[in-house]
């Protein structure tokens, strides 16, 4: 059973779209608050298999993925007994609230979705047909996504600032359907958290830009030391000689250092910035620093990651695990919804 933080505390819940596999960006943009927020709120975080089935079209990437995604939450250090962790399509009440929620959203609503304008526009800027390419799944999102939220009472949905919109809709979906059955059943709303707001800093990827899977430009979580090491060597730099004063602030290497580095090497990342300030470091020196500071943290995960991707680990008795207890929550939302609404319910 879940011995999740004090029963009446505050749902937290997000879901992680198996499309790649995990890096950097992921664990300090995503990862780290979530579990952050998993020692206050009841937290309950999934992989969105069915999200991601609206792209990925190779099964054995799909699982590989899936499966990459949880091991590397769990290495991370989730803890299951705390949080409810699951895969999205192992909990079928999902799927039958999202045609029940589906009856009850505007078409227009998913006009307006930014993912689904973004196809739109480029579709018409290639002059092809408008939604050319353009799935149900895809057009359908923000309401799977809304079911995610709403099945499991969620209180806070910590996302990045592109998933906002997707909050929103899920809230002013739980209110349309509360306006009409809110007397037999209301839905909780939902608000959506941005945990790095506030933190002004963007993680540099390989390029200098934007650590992002759509730029390619990601350092994964798990590389063996060697290919670390020589990803850590491409990070740009400019030509400013090694005895020259440098500004931290602007060199993507220490931008990496300083958001990665947890507080067993706050004393390395302030020192360097010393050494960079006056005078003396080079490039190079600081990308030495950066290598070890990333090795010494992530080969512990490395090798917890390696260890649960083994087939037959304890990943699949975690995930089992975890379908059983969203089920439970999952259903007592459900048949309260199905009651609300005039589903009869002879079969239960
Ligand atoms: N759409 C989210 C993404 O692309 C993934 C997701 C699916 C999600 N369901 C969710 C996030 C529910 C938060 C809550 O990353």
């Amino acid at each position: 059973m879940s011995q999740a933080v004090t029963s009446g505390a505050k749902v937290s819940l997000t879901g992680i779209k198996p499309t790649g596999e995990p890096h950097l960006g992921n664990l300090i943009g995503a990862i780290r608050p979530a579990l952050r927020l998993a020692e206050d709120y009841d937290s309950v975080y999934f992989i969105a298999d069915y999200h991601a089935l609206t792209s990925v079209r190779d099964p054995e990437e799909l699982r590989q993925y899936t499966r990459s995604v949880a091991a590397t939450w769990l290495a991370a250090g989730l803890d299951p007994k705390r949080t409810t962790f699951y895969v999205q399509s192992d909990v079928p009440e999902i799927f039958e609230l999202n045609w029940v929620l589906s009856c009850m959203t505007g078409k227009g609503l998913m006009n307006r979705a930014h993912a689904y304008k973004a196809a739109r526009d480029r579709n018409v800027e290639a002059g092809e047909d408008p939604d050319a390419g353009v799935n149900m799944g895809l057009y359908n999102y923000p309401i799977l996504m809304a079911v995610d939220i709403l099945i499991m009472e969620s209180d806070v949905v910590p996302v990045g600032r592109d998933q906002l919109q997707h909050v929103e809709y899920a809230a002013d979906i739980a209110g349309s359907f509360n306006h009409v059955y809110g007397k037999r059943y209301s839905f909780k709303i939902p608000e959506a958290i941005i945990p790095d707001d506030g933190n002004s800093q963007t993680l540099p990827g390989l390029d200098g830009r934007k650590m992002s899977k759509s730029y390619d430009n990601t350092i994964p979580l798990f590389l063996p030391e060697k290919k670390l090491l020589k990803l850590v060597r491409r990070i740009p730099t400019d030509s400013t000689p090694v005895e020259e004063p440098k500004d931290p602030n602007s060199s993507a290497p220490f931008q990496i250092l300083e958001q990665f580095a947890s507080e067993a090497h706050a004393d390395v990342v302030a020192d360097t910035r010393k050494r960079l300030e006056a005078g003396g470091m080079g490039w190079g020196e600081l990308k030495n620093v950066l290598f070890e500071v990333l090795n010494a943290e992530l080969a512990p995960l490395r090798e917890r990651y390696e260890a649960l991707m083994e087939p037959g680990s304890e990943l699949d008795t975690v995930l089992t695990e975890g379908a059983h207890q969203a089920r439970e929550r999952a259903q007592r939302v459900l048949s309260s919804v199905r009651e609300a609404i005039g589903l009869t319910g002879v079969a239960r």
